[in-house]
């Protein structure tokens, strides 16, 4: 072998072995590298000598990564809490059947403390909702079943849906209570209008049939009878005001306006308006009441309350009795009183007078539609007080609410 053979291989030699360094330099720096990112992965070095781009790119990942991180953080809480606050109820069940979420208006809804690991069938305790759930594992389609529970007085809607990924399902249940309670109302409503309007018109056609058939010409006859339609007319005519104001009230339309009312004026200001027909009536109308504090209200509409109240006292009452109308005080509020000696109110009946159209005894109502008490019922709710009555049957009956004082 000639010299420059011995150079060569000494010259590969050392590119060999500057390699090698090279190497085993890099896979040391390596470690030391991935051995900081372990234990401090939030601190990456970003200057890591030999390694810069390996570490600015697995810097900039991290970042990013962080970033995606906050923002599923932040979505879960958020997702968190609407199901916290949500009136529907949430359960998630996996393919088994056994609950693994349950969101608070779930365990509310179906009454159960803990139903993390029970079974769907535990839970809901339902057998049209079991088999919802046990159809929508099947046919993994969207299942509905509305159920009434008598026992707890609800009416239960439970949406089952099911969850693509996991086989499982998740179920929805909603409280229809309050509104199949507002469409049974809705409903009673229409047709007790429908009924109370078909008297009055049965009465007004029979009375124009009979005037078209000669009691027109009738000199005592006709206007009698024209007095009758007279009458029917007004009382359809009340129903269609009385009505309004209700649906005004309940909406919330009408707006009170509040002010300082002093309980003594109230009471005279209903007992004047209401005089003539205590009087025409034969019945005694006085008032008890000392100085009392102001209370907050609108005067207009809790003296509709009054005038209300002692209309009743009137009708009900027979000729010679007497009318009382009080209020007396506490820290809190003003109680005012409506007091008669009239027929009294049965006490089965009593429960139910502040009903729209609830009228205790027919015979006795005469022209009423039984809109007044529920009328003032919620006037005086919206002034933020009660009404109530006691009564008992032969002897009278004292119809009671309370205002807060100023
Ligand atoms: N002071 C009372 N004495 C005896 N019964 C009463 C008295 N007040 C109310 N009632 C009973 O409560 C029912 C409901 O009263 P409410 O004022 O709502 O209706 P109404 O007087 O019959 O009709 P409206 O007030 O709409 O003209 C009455 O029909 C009556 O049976
Ligand atoms: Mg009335």
């Amino acid at each position: 072998m000639n010299s420059l053979a011995w150079m060569v291989i000494a010259v590969l030699f050392f590119v060999a072995a500057w390699f090698a360094w090279k190497y085993y330099d890099l896979r040391k720096k390596i470690g030391t590298y991935s051995e900081q990112v372990k234990r401090s992965p939030e601190n990456l070095p970003t200057d890591f000598s030999g390694l810069e781009n390996l570490s600015n790119t697995i810097a900039s990942l991290q970042s990013t990564f962080n970033l995606k991180l906050e923002t599923l953080n932040a979505e879960t809480s958020r997702l968190a809490a609407i199901l916290d606050q949500l009136t529907d109820g949430v359960l998630i069940a996996n393919s088994t059947g056994q609950v693994q979420f349950a969101n608070p208006a779930a365990k509310k809804l179906f009454d159960v403390d803990d139903p993390i690991g029970h079974s769907i069938a535990e839970v809901v305790r339902n057998h049209q909702f079991i088999e919802a759930w046990r159809k929508c594992q099947q046919t993994k389609e969207l299942q509905t079943e509305s159920v009434e529970l008598p026992a707890r007085r609800q009416f239960l809607q439970l949406i089952v849906i099911p969850d693509k990924h996991e086989s499982g399902s998740l179920l929805l249940a909603q409280d229809l209570t309050r509104v199949r309670r507002l469409e049974t109302v809705r409903r009673d409503f229409i047709s007790n209008v429908s009924h109370e309007l078909r008297t009055p018109l049965a009465s007004l056609k029979a009375l124009t049939e009979t005037l078209q058939n000669g009691a027109l010409s009738d000199p005592e006859a006709g206007p009698r009878f024209l007095g009758r339609i007279s009458i029917e007319v007004d009382a359809l005519t009340q129903m269609a005001q009385e009505l309004l104001d209700l649906s005004r009230i309940e909406s919330g339309q009408v707006e009170l306006i509040f002010a300082p009312v002093s309980p003594k004026q109230l009471l005279t200001s209903a007992m004047d308006r209401m005089k003539m027909q205590t009087e025409r009536a034969g019945l005694k109308l006085s008032i008890e009441c000392g100085d009392l504090p102001n209370i907050r209200a609108d005067k207009m509409r809790l003296e509709q309350v009054l005038v209300n109240l002692i209309h009743n006292a009137v009708k009900f009452t027979k000729p010679g009795g007497a009318i009382t109308l009080g209020a007396e005080s506490n820290s809190r509020y003003v109680r005012f009183a409506v007091r008669d000696t009239g027929a009294g109110i049965p006490s089965e009946s009593l429960v139910r007078i502040f009903e729209r159209f609830y009228r205790a005894d027919k015979s006795r109502a005469g022209s009423g539609t039984g809109l007044g008490l529920s009328i003032s019922k919620h006037i005086v709710e919206a002034h933020g007080g009660k009404i109530w009555a006691e009564s008992r049957e032969g002897q009278g009956s004292v119809f009671y609410f309370e205002i807060s004082v100023l």
